[in-house]
């Protein structure tokens, strides 16, 4: 397992969209490893593998010690709506509140390619949806509610 370089806000590939994961191949399972060793160096609770560099559809998310890998997730179903404050590693030292559903159900598949079903709520969905959005090209920061704030303080887009 190794550490790689996180993509920083700025770069252009962080704006371009992924595709999806054909192979569930060591390719994938490295990847994945690889994603798991460079989110624990930087105290993250999620990545996708766009921040690592790889325009492939995977993220991993890990909420109050319960890590899950997703690949080529598919939110399904949203409900209600929650307001926190959020950070990226891609994005630095700025957080900001953004609005998501409270409740989410999302389809993906693990590393072995095998489908899954989850419905998740707080934290583990707004992760969750923060890290599809990276598979997008799209930053906390676009949807913040403190975009101003970060434009005002010099932030970039
Ligand atoms: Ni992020």
């Amino acid at each position: 397992m190794a550490i790689r370089k996180v993509v920083k806000i700025g770069e252009s590939s962080l704006r371009k969209k992924s595709k999806p994961v054909k192979d569930f191949d060591e390719d994938l399972w490295q990847l994945l490893d690889d994603m798991k060793t460079t989110m624990y160096e930087n105290d993250g609770m999620g990545l996708a593998a766009p921040q690592v560099g790889v325009l492939r559809r995977a993220v991993i998310v890990e909420v109050n010690n319960v890590f899950i890998e997703l690949v080529n997730p598919e939110i399904t179903a949203r409900k209600g709506e929650d307001i926190e404050e959020e950070g990226c590693l891609s994005v630095g030292a700025f957080r900001g509140r953004v609005v998501r559903p409270y409740e989410i159900t999302v389809k993906a598949f693990d590393r072995f390619g095998y489908p899954f079903t989850i419905t998740c709520e707080k934290w583990l969905a707004r992760c969750i949806c923060h890290e599809v959005d990276h598979l997008d090209g799209v930053l906390f920061v676009d949807k913040s509610l403190d975009k101003n704030k970060y434009l005002k303080q010099g932030g970039v887009l």
